[in-house]
């Protein structure tokens, strides 16, 4: 890195100033599974770019149809209108969303405005219902549905929410775990809860909502009459196994969000997919939703979704992905003898294996050093609390994913190493 820091031009968001421009987290070029950096090497990735690029990097079929939309329409907006790229991809979404039940879709361009959409939907069809009390939306403590000032404000990870003047007043935070901590706040505040947002899977940390919860969420809303909306920006297109990890739940939720796998990483999209109930309140009362974004849901972009979903059956990523969550299983079952590994956890390709010591849980800090050691040792892992998180390609190949098993070995053992020359060293 020939810049000084003030020289370098890029804000690195969420890095500290002093750890800018290191060649070995500067992407170059990426292709099928593998990533090339700055310092030259090629990385095996399991984070599937930041759980999005579900197919694998370089697509050429979603890049044909993406350069076909930008030279037919290269730009139409959904403000105050429709066009015709937009509403194919919405009919696709529903189908595979579940058109008997889901009847709408709104598009943003972020999994976190599209969690701001749904609290204004949630919030405006109580009001539109007379139920005007109906303001409170509850999320899962440790859940994370994006930055922006709404979804940093349901998002229930510490994320300096109070430094930055984030408004939680209307946000309430339930454990995922326990199903009594939901039922004590609905006791007290149930009449003005809009919403309960979950993830099916947790992304911090890979940890799936057990059935005990999902059904008592399915009860509380039949009880309370909340919109229970599943955030599958993470979850959807696959990544658990299914289309829609909600698609396991006994009932449907009644709001879905999509983002991340949409598109195969290529182009900023959400999408809210919503009930044929709700959309009929906002019918019923002719209620425009005061909600709409420059650059969601253009004709490039709704060219990526419907290709990308051609692409999941053209592929038949759904069944093919039983090999690869099969061969994930060995991989983890493989590890979990390691000296560093705890246990597992997560489903489909959103794992997580859990780190530690007799001293507990591995500190952040400690597992950063595990994520740079097997990132020395050519593989992509993310950091999670106590864990690392592998989430990759659902159409990896078994020699990229034994790859990427052999360089988490090779760095769980280097900071096996390091953790016992430091002990040696106090
Ligand atoms: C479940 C969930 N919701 C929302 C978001 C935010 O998405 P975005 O980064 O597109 O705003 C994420 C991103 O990781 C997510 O995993």
């Amino acid at each position: 890195v020939s810049e000084t820091r003030s020289e370098y031009p890029l804000w690195e968001l969420l890095n500290r100033p002093s750890t800018f421009g290191r060649a070995d987290l500067r992407a170059v070029r990426a292709r099928g599974t593998e990533v090339l950096f700055s310092d030259g090497c090629w990385r095996q990735c399991g984070t599937s770019g930041l759980w999005n690029v579900n197919l694998g990097y370089g697509n050429a079929r979603i890049a044909d149809a993406i350069r076909a939309a930008l030279l037919d329409a290269s730009y139409f907006t959904l403000f105050r209108a429709g066009h015709e790229p937009a509403v194919a991809a919405s009919r696709a979404l529903l189908e595979v969303s579940g058109a008997e039940h889901f009847g709408r879709v709104a598009h943003t361009t972020s999994g976190g405005s599209a969690n701001d959409l749904v609290m204004k939907v949630a919030r405006q069809y109580f009001a539109l219902e007379r139920q005007y009390r109906r303001r409170i939306i509850v999320g899962l403590k440790d859940s994370y549905h994006g930055l922006t000032y709404g979804s940093h404000g349901l998002s229930g990870s510490p994320l300096a929410q109070s430094y930055y003047s984030v408004d939680q007043r209307w946000i309430r935070h339930v454990s995922h775990e326990d199903p009594d901590e939901l039922s004590e706040l609905l006791e007290v505040e149930g009449d003005t809860v809009a919403a309960v947002v979950v993830e099916p899977v947790l992304g911090t940390g890979a940890h799936p909502l057990s059935a005990a919860m999902v059904t008592a969420l399915l009860r509380q809303r039949a009880r309370y009459g909340f919109l229970l909306v599943a955030d599958e920006v993470a979850t959807g297109f696959g990544r658990t196994g299914q289309f829609f990890a909600s698609q396991a739940w006994p009932d449907p939720p009644d709001i879905l969000i999509a983002s991340k796998g949409m598109t195969n990483g290529t182009c900023a999209a959400a999408a809210v997919m919503v009930s044929h109930q709700v959309s009929e309140v906002f019918d019923r009362h002719n209620a425009a939703l005061i909600h709409a974004e420059t650059q969601a849901g253009t004709p490039p972009t709704c060219a990526a979704i419907l290709e990308t979903i051609s692409e999941m059956e053209r592929l038949a990523v759904l069944d093919r992905v039983t090999g690869t969550i099969r061969q994930l299983d060995q991989l983890l079952a493989g590890l979990a003898d390691h000296p560093l590994v705890t246990g597992t956890g997560g489903v489909g390709c959103f794992r997580a294996l859990r780190l530690g010591t007799p001293a507990g849980p591995l500190p952040e800090n400690a597992v950063n050093g595990v994520v740079t050691m097997i990132r020395e040792a050519g593989g992509l892992v993310s950091a999670g609390p106590g864990c690392i998180q592998l989430a990759p390609a659902l159409t990896i190949s078994r020699e990229s994913l034994d790859r990427l098993g052999q360089s988490v070995r090779a760095g769980l053992d280097r900071s096996a190493e390091r953790l016992v020359d430091l002990k040696g060293a106090r």
